[in-house]
């Protein structure tokens, strides 16, 4: 089969990277990707927001299969414009993305599936979510109802800090909502489900890390790195998660009359009270993603036409491996704030010949003399496979020590403490 990817981060990266491992899948196309991609695929510039062009770009690649990594794609309708002309697409629907595109309508569903999350107040002024704090209480949390690229929430104890950020969503259109929840203590665990609409297929969990800083300090940010297995969570998570939140979920959905297509994927937290959702994304985490794809056996292209077509049912059971997998993302001067671009990035080459190490490109592109630069905020994620989780973090750290990127920065306790057990 040939694939199209769409999209231009490491999850990218990744995907591409597994489908060509696939013998089934004769040809992998990429748009609009990035330096890395370019290197083990055809790539293609596409506006990720212009669902007809990617459309359009399916057409006359007469590819088989798309799959779609961005959400801002998906909740702009590449999906729906995709199946509009008759191709198979991996990916849910504008409608059915709303779980990623709302948190407010994400809420709505997990409430009649009765999947465990936190309380929330949805608030349309500043009168409503100041009282919606006071009622939860510190740590506030505050979310932007809206896409906002995983910066759109803040958790802080200081109450004009969450105050502020609620007004600077409200600010950010007419209409604006903001949803302010219960804080969750405890470990969280991002889950993803691969589904057809009916049947869902759990793949192994991972850890992202969220804060720019070691420590968990300093703003979120779209992902500093993760790490797969999970050597101290429950046994039964994954069957657990599977049978009370994703298949709940999918359920719904459907029932609704816009089943899900694609990739569901749970950030749960381990609280004292039990597993509760924190959020639905409605496509493959970043940088989940590239320690999950590290470890999957199972030829990835045939999982992902199956879940497009209606056909996950029939599958064998998924395959994994008994490696472990980190990644540590090399992030630009500045990010998450205003990124800066266009600084020379060295030692890619070296870095790829450590043992089990693979550096994925997100922000990269070639400049007019021919060079690696840094184009975007995240941009590499070196990914490193290892018997044990402290493998493959002495690993993917040692192959960063090898690369320079001037004023970059990256999270040095990626893994750290999981890695102690093992
Ligand atoms: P989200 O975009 O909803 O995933 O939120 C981003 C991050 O904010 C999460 O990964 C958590 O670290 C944190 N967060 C979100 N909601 C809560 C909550 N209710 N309690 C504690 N932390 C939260
Ligand atoms: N790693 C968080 C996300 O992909 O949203």
């Amino acid at each position: 089969m040939k694939v199209l990817v769409i999209g231009s981060g490491a999850r990218e990266h990744a995907l591409v990277n597994s489908l060509l491992h696939d013998d089934e899948v004769e040809q992998v196309s990429c748009a609009p990707g990035n330096a890395g991609i370019a290197g083990v695929a055809d790539t293609y510039p596409v506006d990720p927001l212009d669902p007809e062009a990617i459309g359009e770009l399916a057409l006359n690649l007469v590819v088989d299969l798309v799959v779609i990594g961005p959400e801002v794609s998906l909740v702009a309708g590449a999906a729906d414009a995709v199946r509009d002309r008759g191709i198979a697409c991996f990916g849910p629907s504008a409608a059915a993305a709303q779980l990623e595109g709302s948190k407010a309508f994400a809420k709505q569903v997990m409430a009649e599936a009765d999947v465990p999350t936190a309380l929330a107040r949805v608030c349309s002024n500043i009168a409503e979510a100041s009282a919606a704090m006071d009622q939860f209480g510190a740590p506030y949390v505050v979310k932007d109802d809206g896409l906002a690229a995983g910066k759109g929430v803040v958790v802080t104890n200081d109450r004009d800090e969450a105050l502020t950020h609620a007004l600077s969503c409200f600010s950010r259109a007419v209409g604006a909502q903001v949803v302010i929840e219960e804080f969750l203590d405890g470990p969280e665990v991002s889950l993803f489900g691969i589904t057809d609409g009916t049947t869902i297929v759990p793949l192994q969990p991972a850890q992202d890390f969220k804060r720019v800083r070691d420590g968990d300090a300093g703003p979120n940010t779209g992902g500093m790195g993760a790490y797969s297995p999970l050597p101290w969570a429950p046994e039964n998570l994954v069957a657990d998660v599977a049978k009370r939140v994703l298949q709940p979920m999918v359920d719904a959905m459907r029932n609704r009359g816009t089943p899900f297509v694609g990739l569901l994927y749970a950030g749960l937290a381990l609280t004292s009270r039990g597993t509760r959702v924190i959020e639905f994304n409605a496509r493959f985490g970043d940088p989940e993603t590239q320690v999950v794809l590290a470890r999957l056996a199972s030829p990835l292209g045939r999982v992902l036409m199956a879940a497009a077509t209606g056909r996950l049912a029939d599958l064998p059971p998924l395959a994994w491996r008994q490696e472990s997998a980190v990644t540590v993302v090399i992030a630009a001067h500045n990010y998450p704030e205003t990124p800066r671009t266009g600084d020379l990035i060295f030692g890619v080459a070296a870095a790829n010949e450590v043992p089990g190490v693979n550096v994925l490109h997100a922000g990269t592109a070639v400049n007019p003399k021919g060079q690696l630069v840094s184009a975007g905020g995240r941009v590499l994620s070196v990914t490193a496979t290892g018997d044990q989780l402290a493998q493959a973090r002495e690993r993917a750290y040692g192959a960063i020590a090898l690369i320079t990127l001037a004023g970059s920065h990256f999270r040095t306790d990626i893994a750290a403490i999981a890695s102690a057990s093992g």
